[in-house]
């Protein structure tokens, strides 16, 4: 077992310097990084263990919306409901923001997402501003499944 997992996992923003790391760790968990900058990072929450950041996830507005992405979890860590803290806390800063409602496509996590309380929909059924996002032009329609929360 991990001895890191008797720390406590700490929930924040990402500070200056730690933008590379965090796109590495969005980047090996097979996830878009290609649109990701210092501006849309602004919106990201991770958890850390002591130094270490474990877990990623980020919020892009999108007109009254916004897309809930880059969520992952280091493998090491994974099962011990870390994904789910992100998640309730970006939907927490979401909330704060105004966000009426969140959107995401998903390869391989649309089980864990319905846990939360996402509900597959069409993609079609997406605001288009929301379609137009280099996540939405970049995966598959054939392979993502796309789901939505009203907050
Ligand atoms: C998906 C991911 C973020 C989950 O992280 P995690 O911290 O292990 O998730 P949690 O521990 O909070 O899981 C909560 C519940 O969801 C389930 N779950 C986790 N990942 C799942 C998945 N991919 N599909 C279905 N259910 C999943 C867990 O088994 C757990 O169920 P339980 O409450 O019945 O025990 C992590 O596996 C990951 O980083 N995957 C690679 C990147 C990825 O696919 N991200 C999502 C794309 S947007």
């Amino acid at each position: 077992m991990n001895s890191d997992l008797a720390f406590p996992i700490m929930l924040s923003g990402i500070r200056p310097g730690e933008e590379a790391e965090v796109i590495g760790l969005i980047e090996n968990a097979g996830l878009t990084v290609q649109d990701l900058n210092t501006e849309k990072l602004v919106h990201f929450i991770v958890a850390r263990v002591g130094n270490a950041i474990v877990g990623t996830v980020g919020l892009e507005p999108v007109g009254d919306g916004a897309l809930l992405r880059s969520l992952t979890v280091l493998e090491g860590y994974r099962n011990r409901t870390v994904a789910t803290r992100l998640v309730e806390a970006i939907e927490k800063y979401a909330r704060a923001h105004g966000v009426g409602a969140v959107y995401l496509l998903t390869l391989t996590a649309a089980g864990f997402f319905t846990k939360q309380g996402f509900h597959l929909i069409d993609r079609h059924a997406v605001p288009a501003a929301m379609q137009a996002t280099q996540e939405f032009r970049t995966l598959c329609p054939d392979e993502a499944q796309c789901l939505s929360k009203n907050l």
